[in-house]
């Protein structure tokens, strides 16, 4: 049985229709940047999420970047974030010349641990970046609650997370800033890169919309060093088609999380726990196994894809060797890097494909 990681050929199949006629317009009106494709994204996305502005930008990273940038965070600045994610989160950071301050994640959501956070911050916190770690948000009340006490913003790295909710809020719409990723594999897919950033401080979205056009207010005119962060418009065409399915690949998305987690809780391995506060979009469906490499090589056996997100934590990696951190410093991220492992997951997998896994994960664990 063929199973893709993300089955992105049938979403395509799916909407190839629309997508195709979209692109097109966009090929013949010549228009490539900006322009209306990209406004009626933007307008469609500050409704779905709530925020008062939502602004399409070049990549999830070049999200989290521009809004570092508007922040005026840079040289001896420190952003609290977790060690537990992609390395996009704390990359920008460090490009801004700013120093990580790594917290460890709660054992059950796996995103950074609101407990932890007050003791790391000092005079010279500038943001709190907490990860919506697999389509999941982290505990953003306790963590705004904190912000609030220290007047510090909070961006909420919703790259997985986009379509979330939390306490019935839309997650990119729980902080000061939230940013959200449209690389093809995420929850919402555009065909190449693409990002967004939703705010709603005017002076900040006036400000991140100069930033992500080389600092310009108007052409020619620059009042901040910035970026070429835009989305292009073909990007913004295929969004606008998957938005308007978006919705109902959320719903299939949670069934097909929840019935993972219904068949496999007969086995040893460990199912993701969602708040009660929360939905998740499941960006991945990560499971935990004692015996991780043992599971992969049988599921590969039968070519049942699987991927670990991610292996090890950024404490760890050789690029922030800088930041003096060790093994040990965070033992849950460490733990949990050790056991994680991400199965097929989409709104398009099957039953029978889903049944197919599910009895091969049985057949060892
Ligand atoms: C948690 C997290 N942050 C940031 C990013 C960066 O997004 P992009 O790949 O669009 O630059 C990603 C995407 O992989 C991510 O998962």
């Amino acid at each position: 049985m063929k199973i893709n990681f993300i089955d992105l050929q049938a979403q395509y199949k799916a909407y190839k229709e629309e997508i195709d006629k979209e692109v097109l317009e966009v090929m013949s009106s010549a228009q490539f940047i900006g322009g209306e494709k990209l406004k009626k994204l933007e307008d469609n996305l500050a409704i779905y999420t709530g925020a008062k502005h939502a602004i399409g930008c070049s990549s999830g990273t070049d999200a989290l970047l521009l809004s570092l940038m508007a922040l005026d965070i840079g040289a001896g600045d420190e952003v609290i974030t977790t060690p537990f994610t992609f390395i996009a989160t704390a990359e920008v950071i460090a490009l801004l010349g700013a120093k990580s301050i790594f917290v460890d994640i709660e054992e059950d959501n796996y995103n950074i641990d609101p407990a932890l956070i007050e003791a790391a911050i000092t005079k010279n916190t500038k943001a709190i970046m907490p990860v919506s770690l697999y389509g999941q948000c982290a505990d953003m009340d306790a963590i705004n609650d904190i912000a609030v006490k220290y007047d510090t913003p909070v961006i909420e790295d919703a790259c997985q997370s986009f379509g979330a909710t939390y306490k019935g809020k839309k997650s990119c719409n729980l902080s000061t800033i939230g940013c959200t990723s449209f690389f093809p594999s995420k929850p919402l897919g555009a065909y190449g890169d693409g990002g967004a950033i939703f705010t709603s401080d005017d002076a900040l979205a006036e400000k991140i919309r100069m930033l992500l056009n080389h600092g310009q207010n108007e052409r020619y005119r620059h009042k901040y060093i910035g970026i070429n962060g835009r989305l292009d418009a073909i990007q913004a065409a295929v969004l606008n088609v998957k938005l308007a399915y978006f919705h109902e690949e959320v719903t299939k998305r949670e069934e097909i999380g929840a019935r993972y987690s219904n068949l496999l809780s007969s086995t040893n391995v460990s199912t993701p726990k969602i708040d009660e506060h929360n939905t998740s979009v499941y960006a991945q469906y990560s499971v935990r196994a004692q015996n991780r490499e043992t599971l992969a090589k049988h599921l590969q056996s039968k070519d049942i894809p699987t991927a670990v997100h991610y292996p090890m934590p950024l404490h760890l990696q050789e690029a922030f060797a800088d930041l003096g951190y060790s093994l040990g410093d965070f033992p849950l991220s460490e733990k949990i890097s050790q056991e994680i492992m991400s199965l097929p997951m989409s709104p398009f997998l099957k039953k029978e494909q889903q049944n197919f896994i599910v009895d091969a994960i049985k057949e060892i664990s």
